[in-house]
């Protein structure tokens, strides 16, 4: 499909995409979410700690069979406080990054929660990957590689340990999000090909933010 072109290019923001996926970066607060975006958006990291207020997001294209996808990123405020807000932007999402930290404990145990949260708040098929960051602190491990997989796999989810500091995994958790996504894509397509009409894009696309309606075959 063509993107659209209204003529309106918004800063940072090109208009020129086949397809757009919008992604969340969620997770209780300090376990590294915006770090993680900014090390793939920006190629940046800093060790300073700015917990973020609500919400915010980051584009960045990515290319599968010579289709552009857009990655609309959305990166939440991990703090309780911010909740209802950041719920609201779950509707519509097709992948999330459920993040927590190898040296906090009490982040790992949130994992369920959070999952729960995306039952209830997101579209059925969502794609999810665990993340476990902070990897490059092995001394201060609290959380063993093999209990993150483990309840990755009891959840259903990919998962990948991760470092927003030493640049580890960084790119291949967004490169494998979104092939399972263009993988369920695909699938869903197969096995109905009538909702290549738009029913089931409709439903990807209905979130808080506009969505490019798509066919997606990558
Ligand atoms: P909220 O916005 O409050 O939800 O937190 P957040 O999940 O966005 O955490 P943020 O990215 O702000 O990072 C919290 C702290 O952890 C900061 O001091 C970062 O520098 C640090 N940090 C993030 N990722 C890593 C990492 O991979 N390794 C190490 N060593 N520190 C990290
Ligand atoms: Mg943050």
């Amino acid at each position: 499909m063509a993107a659209t072109q209204d003529g309106k290019q918004k800063e940072n923001s090109d208009q020129n995409f086949d397809y757009m996926f919008k992604l969340l970066i969620i997770g209780n607060s300090s376990v590294g979410k915006t770090s993680f975006l900014f090390r793939y958006a920006d190629d940046s990291f800093t060790s300073a700690f700015v917990s973020t207020v609500g919400i915010d997001f980051r584009v960045k294209t990515v290319y599968r069979n010579d289709k552009s996808i857009k990655l609309q990123i959305w990166d939440t405020a991990g703090q309780e406080r911010y909740r209802t807000i950041t719920t609201a932007y779950y509707r519509g999402a097709m992948g999330f990054i459920l993040m927590y930290d190898i040296t906090n404990e009490e982040s790992f145990a949130a994992v369920q929660d959070w999952s729960t949260q995306i039952k209830t708040y997101s579209w059925d098929n969502a794609q999810v990957i665990l993340v476990g960051n902070k990897c490059d602190m092995e001394e201060e491990r609290v959380v063993s590689v093999d209990s993150g997989r483990l309840l990755a796999e009891q959840l259903g989810f990919e998962f990948f340990e991760t470092s927003a500091k030493d640049n580890i995994n960084i790119k291949q958790t967004f490169e494998s999000l979104v092939d399972v996504i263009c993988d369920k894509m695909a699938d869903s397509l197969e096995s109905n090909p009538a909702e290549s009409t738009g029913t089931p894009t409709a439903k990807l696309g209905d979130g808080a933010a506009p969505l490019q309606q798509s066919e997606c075959s990558c």
